[in-house]
């Protein structure tokens, strides 16, 4: 799934050199991070005062406000704000001595590419462990703090059980749920408990990889194997050594690439497309599927062999409305959540809007919770929210709550969420520009997006821009 409009990391990259910029910031875009710059201290210390930012990452030698500087001023203005240094051959004395004070983590140059996105990827996580931590002070719903995972109803708890036991084995495990139930959150909970979590977890969307390039992307080719393989390229399994590599939507695998996954699993080894080499790799299975994969076989579209090999150790996640005593835990964790990352300060959720939510049957899950959360955070006026900062569906409450669909496996369950999230994000937007007279700069602004992340937004929610309203042409993010 698409991270929604305000899901994306915030990052900003400081550095003199354009250059540097440039690459940093076309390789986290592409890990879909939304990448800001400055091209010195002083000019992301502006950056910093009005904007939310996740992540820093400072050149240590610059003119005027160097990384040092801007290290202490960040950690001043935003403790806990991660700061991850570069710096040149020679002068690692004072990335060390940033270390010491706090600085997250520290890269000497030149460095390469899966270097510096495996340190902000641990960076973000740590960040966003230490923030569900802190939204749990006081103990409440702390069972599961150690996954990153909220919750502490009986069936969460016995999925907590299950990571203790499984995450440092070498175990296949299956994931299933409905959509936004925390699958893939699991699966990054098996990886980081285990002893492979400084190793790569490599995630495949299986439903995203047209069916002819699905062998190619597990498994690598090599040169010459089809037209357009002029070099030859490692696959996802190879790019996964050592760590784990998780599997997602497994239910829409073609028949044909199972019974290779299958013998991958059985034999550990494989070849690449076009190639004759045998290749070995140690690597951490993990799948998972919103499908009721026994009813897939029945159809005869899943292998029953491949999913006893898959379902070695099944965990089930339960939907939220199976689970709604974690619903008030979620609620405050993602209101310090949206809090943060959208710098306001709501503080509660007032009697009847807590009401509603309980009550409400959340077809997508916690992630559609999470993103009725940020909603409300964002439009809130006051230190509260209130039913009126809910959205509609959620207002509707009991009375009009919809019975959950027959078959909450299927597809038509994914396009209900997709369209309630395209609602949503049309609202947002809506009201954003309504705000600012249609300006798209300054709605960017408000919602924490580039102007062009916005924009593509609109484009793709089908919402024109006011001719009379266009931005200027020399804002930061162009
Ligand atoms: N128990 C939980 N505690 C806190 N956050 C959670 C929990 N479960 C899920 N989330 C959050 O909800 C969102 C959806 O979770 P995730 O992406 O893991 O779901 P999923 O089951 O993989 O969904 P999909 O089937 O749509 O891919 C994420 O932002 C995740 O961080
Ligand atoms: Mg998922």
């Amino acid at each position: 799934m698409q991270p929604t409009i305000l899901e994306k990391k915030q990052l900003l990259v400081v550095d003199d050199e354009a250059n540097l910029r440039r690459v940093l910031a076309a390789v986290l875009e592409r890990d879909g991070h939304e990448v800001h710059t400055a091209e010195h201290g002083e000019a992301a210390l502006e950056f910093l005062r009005e904007h939310h930012v996740d992540l820093v990452v400072t050149d240590l030698r610059m003119p005027g406000v160097d990384g040092m500087a801007l290290f202490h001023q960040v950690s001043r203005s935003s403790p806990g704000l991660p700061v991850i240094i570069l710096t040149a051959h020679g002068t690692v004395d004072g990335a060390v001595e940033a270390l010491k004070a706090g600085a997250f983590d520290y890269l000497t140059k030149p460095f390469d590419q899966a270097e510096i996105r495996n340190v902000i990827r641990k960076a973000l996580r740590a960040r966003e462990l230490d923030q569900a931590d802190a939204s749990f002070e006081g103990g409440r719903g702390g069972a599961g703090a150690r996954f990153g995972i909220i919750g502490d109803a009986e069936r969460i708890v016995a999925v907590y059980a299950i990571l203790d036991r499984v995450a440092d084995t070498p175990t296949t495990v299956l994931v299933t749920g409905e959509s936004g139930t925390g699958k893939e959150l699991v699966a990054r909970a098996l990886h980081e408990n285990s002893s492979r979590r400084d190793k790569p977890f490599i995630k495949v969307n299986c439903a995203a990889i047209p069916k002819d390039l699905m062998e190619s992307e597990l498994f690598g080719y090599e040169r010459g194997a089809f037209t357009g393989a002029v070099t030859s390229k490692p696959g996802r399994f190879e790019l996964a050594a050592g760590g784990t590599l998780f599997l997602d939507e497994i239910g829409e695998i073609p028949v044909e690439m199972q019974v290779k996954l299958l013998r991958v699993l059985q034999e550990g080894e494989f070849e690449r497309v076009g190639g004759i080499r045998t290749i070995k790799v140690d690597v951490r299975l993990v799948a998972a599927t919103n499908r009721e994969l026994r009813r897939e076989i029945e159809r005869g579209a899943f292998r029953d062999d491949l999913y006893s090999r898959l379902n070695v150790v099944p965990i089930a996640l339960p939907a939220l409305r199976e689970r709604t005593r974690d619903i008030p835990t979620l609620v405050d964790a993602f209101l310090a959540k949206f809090n943060a990352r959208l710098k306001k300060h709501v503080s509660s959720v007032d009697a009847e809007a807590m009401q509603r939510l309980v009550a409400y049957a959340w077809p997508g899950n916690i992630r559609e919770l999470e993103n009725v959360m940020e909603r409300a955070v964002l439009f809130s006026d006051g230190a509260r929210i209130t039913e009126r900062d809910l959205s509609p569906e959620v207002r509707g409450g009991a009375s009009v709550r919809p019975a959950p669909p027959a078959d909450l496996s299927s597809d038509g369950l994914k396009e209900q969420v997709k369209a309630a999230t395209a609602r949503l994000e049309r609202q947002i937007i809506e009201r954003a520009l309504d705000q600012t007279g249609g300006n798209v700069t300054h709605a960017a602004r408000l919602l924490k997006l580039s102007r062009k992340g916005l924009q593509l937004k609109m484009k793709e929610l089908g919402l024109r821009e006011t001719p009379g309203a266009r931005p200027r042409d020399d804002e930061e993010d162009e």
